[in-house]
């Protein structure tokens, strides 16, 4: 094991070289010059994306995707519907492989590993990288049941009450639910169901989470309650987030980035425009486009 709790053999591949610098596109228009912006410590690297495109079957959903997910903070992926940011998104932990047609160009490399080389395990790969869905979607099964499922599938029997109690507290669930483990999931609500899903992923101790819209059907008080929860969960957990709300994103995520749909000849594909500190994509974004749409104007 590495400080990062990487386990390298996983991969038979060594470290990758040094990640480039990132490539952000600007436009004419552009709003703020690159040297006038506060530069940042650089933190360690957990995904380093470079020129990923993704195509189903013949449609180009995204390309030229470059972009570095940096440890121990939130990052929000923001921008129109339709842009790619759940395909990017599930590109970081091989959701999408079972969809007949999908192609991944480019590589993703994780904690310097390409996430995509045939050598590298993919049950591992979705336990280091733990996924939250928009709609809560708990198994009918108890409470427990629920957050026991995965390790016990992998075999990670000892302790399991510990680890399901460690997973609940760190949803910020267990005080809510302690005292009806056995009762059935379908019977919480949804803000409770959704931080469930959130126990469940964390219970298999994941170095990744990965949360697409995970409170777009939630009302504002269960909202604000996950909000709240990634604000500690990155303590310990590196989080990437998809989300349509501009206030959600500017409240819980240190990096935006923000992607749109690029004409490319008779094709519109998803790219992304930029990428920096969230404070910067909302008061100096480098382009006009990211400009418009965090300030409501399109998408
Ligand atoms: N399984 C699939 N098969 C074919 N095309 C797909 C599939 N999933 C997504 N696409 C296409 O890829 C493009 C990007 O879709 P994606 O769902 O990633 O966008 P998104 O930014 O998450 O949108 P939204 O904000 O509406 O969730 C869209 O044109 C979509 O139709
Ligand atoms: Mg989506």
């Amino acid at each position: 094991m590495t400080a990062n709790g990487f386990d390298n053999s996983l991969w038979n591949e060594r470290a990758a070289a040094a990640a480039p610098r990132m490539r952000i596109r600007t436009d004419p228009d552009a709003v703020t010059a690159a040297s006038e912006r506060p530069r940042e410590l650089p933190r360690q690297v957990v995904f380093d994306a470079r020129d990923v495109s993704v195509t189903y079957g013949a449609k180009v959903a995204i390309a030229d995707v470059t972009l570095q997910i940096q440890r121990n903070i939130v990052t929000a992926l923001i921008g129109p519907s339709g842009c790619g940011k759940s395909t990017f998104l599930r590109s970081l932990n091989r959701m999408n492989d079972s969809i007949p047609g999908f192609r991944l160009g480019g590589r993703i490399l994780y904690h310097g590993h390409d996430l995509y080389d045939r050598s590298a395990n993919r049950v591992e790969v979705r336990r280091r990288i733990g996924m939250v869905f928009q709609k809560p979607n708990p198994f009918p099964k108890s409470i427990y049941d629920n957050v026991a499922w995965a390790p016990r599938n992998l075999g990670m029997k000892s302790g399991l009450d510990e680890r399901v109690e460690r997973a609940l507290r760190g949803a910020a669930l267990w005080d809510e639910v302690k005292d009806r483990l056995k009762a059935s999931a379908l019977g919480l609500s949804g803000g409770q169901q959704q931080r469930l899903c959130i126990a469940r992923a964390i219970a298999l101790e994941p170095d990744v989470l990965l949360l697409d819209e995970p409170a777009s059907a939630l009302d504002p008080i269960a909202t604000a309650a996950i909000e709240e929860l990634m604000h500690t969960l990155k303590r310990r957990y590196t989080i990437v987030i998809v989300t349509h709300n501009m206030q959600q994103a500017a409240r819980v995520a240190d990096r935006t980035a923000f992607f749109s749909l690029d004409e490319r000849g008779r094709e519109r594909v998803g790219t992304l425009i930029e990428e920096d500190a969230t404070k910067t994509i909302f008061s100096r974004p480098l382009d006009s486009r990211t400009r418009d749409y965090v300030s409501g104007r399109f998408g």
